[in-house]
């Protein structure tokens, strides 16, 4: 049997998105065994009610549970908004999420304290940023606004595209006027808008990406655990989805940054 430290970290997310998470953990950690599981099948989570994300939430975590994973990381910020506390009532391993990364990350580097935040509808709604952002800091002034385009426009692969462009456009114009000087990217999808974005809303405005801080504080927290993976060799990587769509591959490598290799399917009956 493996050593608790040999165990992979679980990650989880509605779709394909959450491999920007994976991504970034591969980089921060790269001897950790990881496993990925994304509900291709029920995709988007973004715009459903928040009691069907917390039974869904509560399914995939069993489901990583039982594959014996030493951490879970919540990739998907909708789920992160509103589920997080159903997931970390149901296992015994620490639970890290991208809200609570990314507000924290906001925090430590916004100036004026004036930030804005973007997601789907529901992470949006839910105010679970907001929340965040003033339990760590009460004087921050936090501006919301939901981008629900920006999910499709990325699946497209319209990462730098005049469409793209002039939605970010749109939707950051009630932003703007709030004169933000840091931008939380909360959800999986809009690191690949990075570049664009930045060029909207100028380079005095600092983004942050929260599967960048997640995968900072996921290597804090094995460290502080003694809980890093001591084998130096290539770790495992398993991606388990639970429908494979069209161009599902060529998404994939793109939200992971390298060839997205063989997926396992999983059913829940
Ligand atoms: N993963 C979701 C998020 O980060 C975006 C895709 C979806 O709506 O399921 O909010």
């Amino acid at each position: 049997m493996k050593a608790e430290r040999e165990h992979a970290i679980g990650v989880f997310d509605s779709g394909i998105g959450g491999l920007t998470v994976v991504r970034a953990l591969m980089d921060r950690l790269p001897f950790e065994n990881l496993i990925y599981f994304g509900d291709t099948a029920r995709v988007p989570y973004g715009i459903k009610s928040v009691e069907t994300i917390q039974s869904f939430s509560a399914q995939i975590a069993d489901y990583l549970m039982a594959r014996q994973v030493k951490l879970l990381v919540v990739a998907c910020n909708t789920m992160a908004a509103v589920a997080s506390e159903v997931i970390k009532a149901r296992v015994n391993v620490p639970v890290l999420d991208v809200i609570d990364a990314g507000a924290r990350a906001a925090v430590a580097v916004s100036d004026r304290h004036a930030i804005g935040v973007i997601g789907t509808p529901t992470t949006i709604n839910s105010n679970a940023y907001a929340r965040s952002i003033q339990a760590l800091r009460p004087d921050v002034r936090v501006y919301s606004q939901a981008c629900p385009l920006f999910v499709p426009l990325v699946e497209e692969g319209w990462l730098d595209h005049e469409v793209t462009r002039l939605t970010a456009r749109e939707y950051m114009k009630p932003v703007f006027v709030e004169n933000i000087d840091t931008l939380v990217l909360g959800c999986t999808h809009y690191p690949l808008l990075k570049p664009l974005l930045q060029d909207v809303v100028g380079s005095s405005v600092r983004l942050v990406d929260s599967a960048l801080t997640v995968a900072e504080q996921a290597a804090g927290l094995l460290q502080a655990m003694d809980l890093a993976n001591p084998q130096r060799s290539q770790p495992s990587y398993r991606y388990v989805v639970t429908d494979i769509p069209l161009r599902f591959q060529a998404l994939g490598s793109r939200f992971l940054g390298r060839d997205m290799p063989a997926v396992e399917m999983a059913r829940f009956t």
